[in-house]
């Protein structure tokens, strides 16, 4: 039999492991809100029309933020139809997944359903279609206490205190030609900047996330981030990257170990962040934000279109089509375990990491209309490392066995 050996010494710290390295994303997308999240018809619902079974789940999770409202569709999303009465939002045409958007639920219900399952909102600003004017006077409406037009319009929309929201998302996925209004990096970074300063010119308190890679496979990886930070460094707080292992790719043992990939993206992204840092002559660190992370298990979709990312051309321009509802395996727990610890171990940079999403889409918990809520097999590491993946992470010395596999080769360094 071989043998492993690992050391671990309390006095060899990594870091504290940030809670919100267990958050999870929250799109308008497929079945996760409508039809997931929030279902008034459900004998469980509350008397918001959220799911009363779903939300146990939830709250099982102890899930610190949501990342909210997208996503692609966010690119897209004017944010004045998800406030005000109900009645007069109107509905829109949900480009990003050829869906409609009827806006019942907004910013006011979702801030109030993550504050009740204990989790803080982290908003993302559309800079597709819009732009640094949308974000001012979405950030005036949240954050400023009253005496101005939003302010005064959220009062009057039944808030009389601000949202208060913290951290936000300057975009999503820009670097992606399937994004709408997609940009360059310097046409992304420039954009990123001037609205960073706008947005902290009505609430400094802010933090702020640039949009990073959206996959080590894109040409632009690397010199996206380069470009981007020579824009933007001096004010963002995080670069976001977003990532999803797809176990129809590789074989088994590869797919097992997405992440020693994980582990070489977080390492780039850190010496591209530290490299401008140097150049710029800064003493600002920027960390990371997962915000976008999860195992796929995209296969046999030719019988299950609900497994589709995109609805078929007979199912277009639905409320809520099922959309990414991908049935894991023990494999996927496995592989979404070595991924947690790849975070934990990089617990001093990255800060924020966000599962992509958390119910129907890709997600751990599923629902059935009118019917069971249930968890999945990811939903068990994401349960364990929330119970004890929390404190000070700290370094091992490992001696073990090395094997390579079809993506990796053992390369000791
Ligand atoms: O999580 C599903 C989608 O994946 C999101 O809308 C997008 O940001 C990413 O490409």
């Amino acid at each position: 039999m071989q043998k492993a050996q690992m050391i671990i010494d309390a006095d060899y710290q990594i870091a504290r492991v940030e809670d919100r390295l267990y958050s999870f994303f929250v799109e308008h997308m497929g079945r996760c809100v409508y039809n997931g999240l929030y279902e008034p018809t459900h004998p469980s619902a509350d008397a918001n029309g959220f799911r009363g079974d779903v939300k146990e789940l939830v709250r099982s999770l102890h899930i610190p933020a949501i990342r909210y409202p997208g996503g692609n569709m966010v690119s897209g999303f004017d944010w004045e139809d998800s406030v005000g009465p109900v009645e007069r939002r109107p509905r829109r045409l949900e480009l990003s997944r050829t869906s409609i958007e009827p806006n019942t639920v907004g910013l006011s219900e979702f801030y109030d359903y993550a504050e009740e399952v204990g989790a803080k909102l982290i908003y993302a600003v559309n800079l597709g279609t819009r732009g640094p004017e949308e974000a001012r006077n979405l950030i005036e409406y949240t954050n400023h206490r009253s005496g101005s037009y939003y302010s005064d319009l959220r009062r009057a929309n039944g808030r009389e205190q601000p949202f208060g929201i913290k951290t936000w998302c300057l975009g999503n996925e820009m670097d992606g030609s399937w994004q709408m209004c997609h940009k360059t990096a310097r046409e992304y970074g420039a954009v990123a900047r001037e609205t960073a300063k706008i947005m902290r010119w009505v609430d400094p308190k802010i933090e702020l996330i640039a949009v990073g890679s959206s996959g080590m496979e894109l040409p632009t990886y690397g010199q996206w981030e380069l470009d981007m930070l020579d824009e933007c460094y001096e004010q963002i707080d995080y670069v976001a990257f977003h990532r999803y292992f797809r176990n129809t790719e590789t074989d088994s043992a590869s797919y097992l170990a997405s992440s020693v990939s994980l582990d070489e993206m977080i390492r780039t992204l850190t010496s591209i962040c530290d490299a401008t840092k140097g150049k710029k002559h800064s003493k600002k660190q920027l960390h990371l934000s997962f915000d976008e992370w999860n195992v796929l298990h995209r296969t046999d979709v030719e019988r299950h279109p609900e497994r589709l990312s995109m609805p078929r051309p007979e199912d277009a321009w639905a409320v809520a089509p099922a959309l990414i509802e991908h049935t894991y395996t023990f494999e996927d727990a496995l592989c979404m375990g070595f991924l947690l610890n790849t975070l934990i171990r990089h617990a001093d940079r990255v800060k924020i990491a966000c599962l992509a999403q958390l119910v129907n889409v890709i997600a751990p918990i599923m629902t059935r209309v009118g019917g069971s809520a249930w968890v999945q097999s990811i939903y068990w590491p994401l349960l364990r490392v929330s119970e004890y993946g929390r404190g000070v992470a700290l370094l091992p010395q490992l001696k073990s066995p090395v094997g390579d596999c079809s993506a990796y080769a053992y390369s000791p360094s």
